[in-house]
């Protein structure tokens, strides 16, 4: 399976802090933003990630990411010249996606809770249509919404609902077969003139081939499109790195537990970040490293 992490958009809810520079880059508490989803791909299993975002904000994770070679997994990048809906990313991405199967994330979700690689793992293998991740919210009309029937069996979805038909929020995470492309090359441009990923999902569903996977509680769902959730997510992060003193999403340590470098390379990553506590934790890490004891993640967003 392939991953796309979907970094563009212009960030107008966090103007004027986003002026300048990606949302994707500002820092959730110890690490900036995109280093979530990029988490999520890798703990899913995945190592041939495609970062899409701005021409102006491109550059600037291609310095912060680089080729991906040091963490054991392969960076590459496309330019989306305009916002024009995440669906678009499927199209931009087809390039990469080849024959393969597809995992796209967006840039600003940030996921976490007990068994999330095995899950994810579990989800990601032979999927046949759409695999989408449910998450029970306060607020469903600001997203994209799921309801399902007795047997859990997915029914509805519907963008931005005025009045939703269940408090599931549709996540931005979701798993397609190959013909992902195709379909998202004949969808339409919505009212808002975007091409919508309920659009995309909503010829699974129209097929019988969409499933929906909740995230119960214990999971937590947050992503960071406003100045009050950026710092929900960054105090959420704080609280649990300094009560548990474990890192969430740390890329060095995922590629360790995951087995893409070893133990030496992991503690190499991380005098690169010396002086920063980040970087001491990444040199534990690799320190304390017992492969034979530790097969699967146990921590970082497991
Ligand atoms: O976060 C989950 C929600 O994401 C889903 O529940 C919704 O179904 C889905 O439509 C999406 O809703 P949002 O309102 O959050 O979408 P937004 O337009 O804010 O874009 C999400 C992220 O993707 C944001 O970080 C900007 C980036 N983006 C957006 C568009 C439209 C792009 O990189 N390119 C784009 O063309």
């Amino acid at each position: 399976m392939k991953g796309i992490v979907l970094a563009g958009g212009s960030g107008t809810r966090l103007y004027p802090t986003t002026l300048a520079v990606s949302k994707q880059l500002m820092p959730v508490y110890d690490k900036p933003t995109v280093y979530y989803p990029i988490s999520v791909l890798m703990l899913s299993g995945i190592t041939d990630i495609l970062i899409i975002s701005s021409p102006d904000d491109l550059p600037q994770f291609q310095r912060l990411l680089g080729d991906g070679s040091s963490l054991g997994v392969n960076f590459t990048y496309a330019v989306q010249e305009r916002p024009n809906g995440l669906a678009e990313s499927l199209i931009i991405g087809a390039p990469h996606i080849g024959d393969d199967s597809v995992a796209l994330v967006l840039g600003d979700n940030l996921f976490h809770g007990p068994g999330l690689s095995p899950l994810l793992q579990r989800n990601a293998r032979d999927v046949d249509g759409c695999v989408l991740f449910g998450y029970r919210v306060s607020d469903p009309e600001r997203y994209g919404v799921g309801e399902v029937d007795d047997q859990g069996r997915l029914v509805s979805i519907e963008e931005k609902p005025a009045v939703p038909r269940s408090n599931q929020a549709v996540t931005g995470l979701y798993f397609y077969s190959n013909d992902v492309v195709d379909i998202a090359k004949n969808i339409r441009p919505s009212a808002r003139g975007e091409l919508e990923i309920t659009d995309v999902n909503l010829r699974y569903l129209e097929q019988g081939r969409a499933r929906l996977v909740e995230l119960r509680r214990g999971f937590t769902w947050l992503d960071t499109g406003t100045p009050q959730a950026l710092l929900t997510a960054s105090q959420f992060v704080g609280i649990l790195e300094s009560r548990q003193r474990v890192r969430i999403a740390c890329l060095e340590e995922i590629a360790l537990r995951m087995g893409y470098i070893d133990a030496d390379a992991c503690h190499r990553l991380g005098e690169r970040l010396g002086t920063s506590d980040y970087g001491r934790y990444v040199m534990e890490v690799a320190r304390a490293w017992r492969p034979s004891t530790t097969a699967t993640p146990q921590l970082a967003g497991a």
